[in-house]
């Protein structure tokens, strides 16, 4: 199985896959988020097919996304033909103007292969944002990930519309890599098919990064332990989610 970052297998079927409580309250978290600092646009980095996206702009937010990947993108296009999107790779783009916001959730960050290609994202994210701005970064916690679900295998059956899926997936650790596999069975409009995902995510050194955030000049105003502002615990907590101003 081929490691495939860009999500190109899979994004016809990414909200399905992604869609749970969980995340339904994460993505109310975010918007209350925005409204508490009075963002008015948002620049999304590594917006996949808009599961948070859709919910942000359609709260009234001016929001636009980039992606690497061109068949998740064309996920976004084919429900909304005008939202403004960028096919670029999010540690080397650039944008004529300033956003209030730029989020980056749901650990996209941690899909760039190396710590230096990291770094260069955090510097493009403090470029492209307005005076005060506010960064919101959503990554996993992998000391405890790792901990409690190396070498881990499990299932779940999703409804589609007229069919079924079903997805075994698989995590483990391999060197600096948290790698997820994911092989998928479709039975959908009467016929049979299959695919297979598989994405690295880079373990990463938490002090590191926050030391690179405040180089780059950001206030890590709080970070919370999960995608909704839970309080973070070193043993427990499966995310880091930090929201951060451009100082
Ligand atoms: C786990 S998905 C998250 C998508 C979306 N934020 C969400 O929560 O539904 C990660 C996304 O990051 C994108 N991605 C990976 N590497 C990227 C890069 N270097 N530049 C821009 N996007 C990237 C992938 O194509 C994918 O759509």
């Amino acid at each position: 199985m081929n490691i495939n970052n860009d999500f190109s297998s899979s994004a016809k079927y990414y909200d399905i896959m992604q869609d749970n409580s969980r995340f339904r309250k994460s993505v109310k978290f975010v918007i209350k988020t925005l409204k508490e600092k009075k963002i008015t646009s948002v620049l999304e980095l590594g917006c996949g097919s808009g599961y948070y996206l859709f919910p942000i702009k359609n709260a009234g937010y001016n929001i636009e996304g980039l992606d690497i990947g061109k068949n998740i993108l064309n996920e976004v296009k084919k429900k909304d033909k005008v939202v403004k999107l960028y096919l670029e790779d999010m540690s080397k783009f650039k944008i004529d103007k300033k956003f209030d916001s730029i989020i980056c959730l749901n650990s996209s960050l941690v899909l760039l292969p190396d710590f230096t290609l990291m770094k260069k994202t955090l510097k493009k994210v403090h470029e492209h944002l307005n005076d005060s701005g506010l960064f919101m970064l959503d990554v996993p916690n992998h000391e405890v990930e790792i901990k409690e679900s190396n070498n881990t295998q499990d299932s779940e059956k999703f409804k589609l519309k007229n069919g079924v899926m079903h997805v075994v997936y698989r995590d483990y650790k391999k060197e600096n890599k948290w790698i997820a596999e994911e092989k998928c069975f479709v039975n959908e409009n009467g016929k049979y098919f299959e695919f297979e995902e598989k994405f690295a995510e880079l373990i990463f050194n938490p002090n590191k990064l926050e030391k690179e955030l405040k180089k780059i000049g950001f206030n890590i105003e709080v970070m919370y332990g999960g995608r909704s502002g839970e309080n973070f615990n070193k043993n427990r907590s499966r995310r880091r989610f930090y929201i951060c101003k451009k100082s």
